[in-house]
């Protein structure tokens, strides 16, 4: 059968994109990847919607001259302000992390209250609400930005006591609202996962955890199997360009992926 070597692409600000590659690598062993940190400029949340946009659109030329064959946009902040204009330009199929978790959402959702942990950029674009109520108009969403979590994630304290004290922080915010399902929309999120779900036991909120990077790669996962453009041979390899920091990326690697550090390839991304 038909085999397509080409890699695919993920694009995050940051590490976030790393919990939507560890997903990719279960689904799709077979697969090359290209991962986009743009590190130097990160967190994109705090950003006008114009450098947001002129950002990722330059790290995706930077996906093209990779010859990706498709891509993930593993940012919501990206996601709720270029999505739109990238599928435009770029003619490869390009998937956000918001649809899969607003789909995922809708479905999980029983009293249809929703808490959004999120960027504040994304949490202002107002795109979950919008997604969500296309298709079911009564589920009620608050949105919280979280600054100080994807802070803390990235800069690698995120699982530790002070990380964990960061997220309850917000969490505690929410004691009065009954909301039943909680979406860690910030991929960043997803890497702390473990703490998010210890503080709502905590603080006894049995709410139902969306992280979107497991549905998004489902998502993709689909598109490659649709477009025939599946890789069944060879071995697997991932490439990582950061614009800041390779050593500091690095050790994040060998923390959320646990892969042996001399097997990590990274290349500076000149921006
Ligand atoms: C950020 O750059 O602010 C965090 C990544 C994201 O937008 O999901």
């Amino acid at each position: 059968s038909f085999s397509d070597s080409r890699p695919i692409g993920i694009f995050d600000s940051g590490v976030g994109g790393l919990s939507v590659l560890k997903e990719l690598r279960e689904l799709l062993p077979k697969e090359n990847y290209i991962y986009i940190g743009d590190t130097l400029r990160m967190p994109y949340g705090d950003r006008e919607p114009s450098e947001i946009k002129d950002y990722t659109i330059e790290c995706f030329e930077k996906l093209k001259a990779e010859n990706v064959k498709a891509a993930v946009l593993a940012c919501s902040t990206s996601t709720s302000y270029s999505l739109d204009e990238l599928k435009e330009k770029f003619d490869f199929p390009i998937i956000g992390v918001i649809g899969a978790g607003a789909l995922e959402t809708i479905m999980s959702t029983e009293n249809k209250n929703v808490l959004l942990l999120d960027t504040n950029a994304t949490v202002k674009s107002g795109i979950y609400e919008k997604t969500i109520a296309k298709i079911d108009s009564k589920i009620n969403l608050i949105s919280q930005g979280c600054p100080d979590l994807v802070k803390a994630v990235e800069e690698g304290y995120g699982e530790s006591v002070v990380g964990f004290s960061i997220a309850k922080k917000y969490i505690d915010i929410y004691d009065d609202f009954d909301y039943d399902t909680l979406i860690l929309g910030c991929t960043h999120f997803g890497l702390v996962e473990e703490n998010i779900e210890n503080i709502l036991k905590e603080v006894g909120k049995n709410a139902k955890i969306v992280n979107p990077a497991y549905s998004t790669a489902v998502q993709l996962s689909r598109i490659l199997e649709e477009f025939r453009i599946l890789n069944s041979e060879g071995e697997s390899k991932v490439k990582y360009f950061v614009s800041g920091d390779g050593e500091n990326f690095k050790n994040m690697i060998v923390d959320f992926l646990k892969e042996p550090r001399d097997s990590i390839n990274i290349e500076k991304l000149e921006v």
